[in-house]
């Protein structure tokens, strides 16, 4: 059985990976990189998709182990849609590079959010 503490590290790894990935792209969209001119876009998308993966999984193996079971807690569902816009940033900079900044500041929103909803539970 997989402790929570594992899930927990497991689910942190994957949040700074993919913050590390949407801050790399943010940034480098917002330098000018394009589609066809960045050298790192392949390896943005790839640590992008691995770790939002592995933040749900782990996640949920967190939860499990809380013994949160039935109904999912409204916490839970403000996270749910943290992970989502986590996952959608990704397709905002190459397209809409006048919206980069944007991405950029809002990871820290998103990911505070996301922060206070595990530590206060406030619903
Ligand atoms: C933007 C996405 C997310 C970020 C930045 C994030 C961040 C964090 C952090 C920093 C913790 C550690 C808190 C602590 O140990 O006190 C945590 C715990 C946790 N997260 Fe997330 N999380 C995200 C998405 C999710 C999602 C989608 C789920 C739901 C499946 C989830 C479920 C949990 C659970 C169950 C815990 C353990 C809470 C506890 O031990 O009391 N997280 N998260």
């Amino acid at each position: 059985m997989i402790p929570l503490e594992t899930y927990k590290v497991l689910h942190i790894l994957g949040v700074l990976l993919a913050f590390s990935a949407l801050g790399g792209l943010a940034l480098t969209v917002a330098n000018g990189a394009t589609k066809s001119t960045s050298s790192v876009r392949r390896l943005i998308a790839i640590t992008h998709g691995v770790a939002t993966f592995v933040i749900l999984l782990a996640g949920f193996g967190a939860l499990a182990r809380l013994q949160a079971h039935g109904v999912l807690q409204g916490w839970v569902l403000v996270k749910l849609a943290c992970w989502v816009g986590l996952a959608a940033l990704v397709a905002i900079p190459y397209r809409r590079p006048a919206l980069a900044r944007a991405v950029f500041w809002s990871l820290p929103v998103l990911g505070g959010i996301a922060i206070v909803m595990a530590v206060y539970k406030p619903f």
